[in-house]
């Protein structure tokens, strides 16, 4: 690899366009990717086309520095480029609606808790004056460290909070910090009129309100009746009386919803947004003191690419999320004939998602179409008297394929296999027989398959062939640690290999990963309608790397990651633009070794080698191994204690 593509029968009338079509680069890229004549994929972190980066190139360039695949790559630009997005879009709407106050970011940082992604966030949000969002007491004390010197930078605390929480909170607003707790129930609400009493505090405070608007899709029980979070509006009433009691009406500053992450439909913000705007109103013209609404999260991503309401997707752009949120904010306040107050979103998915890219390569693959039936075993089937009858059905299914009969072979193939596993169940077909069956069925289909793919209508029967041929291949990555969503929630990212885009890809396949569980791979691709089951994928090259890429997998993915199988964190870079122009690896995070992983799971780490030693040693004692075997060994359990858990290549060979 490295060198440039030669022309070779597989690029004969392909060309790199028609695999950045294929792999719908523009629909779900957002601008931040595309690929280039070599064939590669390209990242442009800005957008722009004269500062792209060769995908490959950065993948090539961390193998040669002993970081081999898989990775994580982080594109630092990429943040601040989506982070810049967002905040124009709000001052477009801003601006075409009069609305007479500012719009305000607040990165959640459980999106991706990673210290250099947040550190990256906060640093390229502070031109926005964009602040953090907190839920829980470990998310906090990150956060307060964090935000020295910027009392004019909103951080919002949800979750559920105790008695230390509300305490540090308060004492946090004594140090200089611009710093809202939003009320979730009357416990937390007493916590912080006994806090703001003891250290003479008038705190800032906000409500989460439990919305009549449901949200939809996966996250949809985020808000409404049966919501975990928020108080209802009675509730909230009851909120007012004690903070009148205690003269603190003006204290309630804001006001907050969340109807659900990847919001996928526009009509659910603009019902949650209306009824939010309308629950603020009444308030303040009951005399709280509020200054902001707080939207919540739920921006949407585009994992897809299909711009439709389906749940990996969004119908609508952030344009017309700023325009639908200030307009609806901005028409409430005008009917209600009260000021407008700063918006606030919490929008993690849609800041950290484009930034991330994982790279794995592939180990190898499996194939059902590679069973052949060469005219030697047709004879030989031929010459058989004793062949059972299914076999001989599965011979005539397999030799009668044609273009008129592909569905009725189809059902004759099936039949007679069937009839083959039941034989060979009842113990009345050979073990050679069974094979030959196996073999005539996959060769039939593979026929079929060839054929069908030249029609323009395929009939319904058949239209899983594709998928029921496909061939896995085996990638080295863990879904459950680099892609935990695609597991748990079926949420689909793109998948494409990043070179060899000048190529046609011949193979239909479905990705394994290497954990030992058979839920690990992935079977589902964006796709311009729905999902697709397989995924185009070149054949591979004996001695040659074949690599793939997840993308849009900055936001929740690393930290909801698990250690199945003990496979820890990928090694993670960030490449960051340098302003005279190329790029650099601004940061390299080496992934967990096998000795850190096994200490997560209380393994007495100092043990483990001398343990093997001393059995190593009683072995040459016994002379089941010499001390060249023992020291091999001992060699080999030392360095694979310090290396990578994922498989990597034979540098040596
Ligand atoms: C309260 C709250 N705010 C913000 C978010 C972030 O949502 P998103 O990443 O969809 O913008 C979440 C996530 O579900 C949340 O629970």
């Amino acid at each position: 690899m490295g060198s440039p593509p030669t022309k070779s029968p597989s690029t004969l009338g392909w060309k790199v366009e028609d695999s950045a079509h294929l792999y719908q680069v523009d629909s779900w890229g957002g601008g931040y990717f595309g690929a280039n004549a070599a064939g590669h994929v390209v990242v442009r972190p800005n957008q722009q086309a004269d500062r792209e980066i060769d995908l490959l190139e950065i993948v090539e360039g961390l193998k040669a520095r002993d970081l081999t695949a898989p990775v994580v790559i982080r594109f630092s630009d990429v943040i601040a480029h989506r982070l810049k997005t967002i905040n124009d879009a709000f001052a477009r709407a801003i601006a075409e609606n009069d609305y007479q106050n500012r719009y305000s970011a607040v990165f959640p940082i459980k999106v991706n808790q990673q210290r250099l992604v947040v550190e990256e966030v906060y640093r390229a949000g502070a031109a926005f004056g964009f602040g953090l969002e907190v839920g829980s007491k470990p998310e906090l004390l990150v956060v307060l460290s964090m935000t020295e010197d910027c009392s004019d930078r909103v951080i919002i605390c949800n979750g559920f909070k105790d008695d230390s929480y509300i305490e540090t909170v308060i004492l946090a607003a004594k140090l200089g910090r611009l710093i809202i707790p939003v009320v979730e129930n009357f416990a937390e609400l007493d916590l912080i009129l006994k806090h703001s009493k003891k250290y003479g505090v008038r705190p800032t405070m906000g409500v989460r309100v439990k919305l009549a608007a449901e949200g939809a899709g996966r996250w949809r029980d985020s808000a409404g009746d049966k919501s975990k979070f928020g108080l209802f509006i009675t509730e909230i009433l009851e909120v007012m009386d004690v903070l009148k009691q205690h003269d603190m009406l003006d204290c309630l500053k804001l006001v907050h919803c969340h109807t659900g992450s990847q919001l996928q439909d526009i009509r659910r913000v603009e019902e949650a947004v209306t009824e939010l705007s309308h629950v603020y109103a009444e308030l303040k013209l009951m005399g709280a003191g509020l200054e902001y609404i707080d939207i919540g999260g739920g921006l949407g991503v585009d994992y897809d690419g299909s711009r439709s309401n389906y749940e990996s997707s969004m119908n609508y752009t952030i344009n017309e999320y700023a325009r639908d949120v200030v307009h609806r904010i901005a028409s409430v306040c005008r009917a209600r004939n009260i000021p407008h107050p700063q918006i606030i979103s919490e929008s993690g998915r849609a800041i950290a998602a484009h930034h991330s890219v994982l790279v794995f390569n592939v180990l190898g693959s499996s194939a059902l179409d590679q069973f052949r039936v060469d005219s030697q075993l047709e004879a030989d089937c031929r010459d058989d008297s004793n062949i059972p009858q299914p076999v001989t059905d599965l011979l005539d299914a397999y030799r009668s394929v044609s273009e008129r009969r592909l569905v009725e072979c189809w059902h004759d193939a099936l039949r007679a296999r069937e009839q083959a596993l039941q034989m060979f169940n009842l113990g009345y077909l050979s073990l050679k027989f069974r094979g030959l069956a196996e073999r005539l069925y996959w060769a039939t289909c593979a026929r079929i398959r060839d054929l069908v793919r030249r029609l323009d209508n395929v009939p319904e029967e058949l239209e899983d062939l594709e998928s029921i041929l496909s061939d896995i291949y085996f990638c080295n990555f863990s879904v459950f640690q680099s892609l935990p969503d695609s597991w748990a929630i079926g949420q689909v990212f793109p998948i494409m290999p990043i070179h060899r885009l000048e190529e046609r890809p011949t193979r239909n396949a479905v990705l394994a990963d290497i954990t030992c569980d058979s839920d690990g791979k992935i079977d589902h691709f964006a796709s311009r309608r729905d999902t697709k089951r397989t995924l185009e994928l070149h054949a591979l090259k004996a001695g040659e790397d074949y690599y793939l890429a997840a993308f849009l997998v900055g936001a929740y993915q690393e930290t909801l990651g698990d250690l199945h199988n003990l496979f820890g964190d990928t090694h993670v870079v960030h490449i960051r633009l340098l302003e005279e122009g190329g790029w650099w690896i601004e940061e390299t995070v080496k992934g967990d070794t096998a000795l850190q992983v096994l200490s997560y799971m209380e393994y007495d780490t100092d043990e483990l080698y001398p343990r093997l030693a001393r059995d190593c040693e009683r072995a040459v004692r016994e002379q089941r191994l010499t001390v060249a075997e023992s020291q091999k060994l001992k060699r080999f359990y030392e360095a694979e204690l310090q290396g990578y858990a994922y498989l990597e290549p034979d540098m040596e060979g």
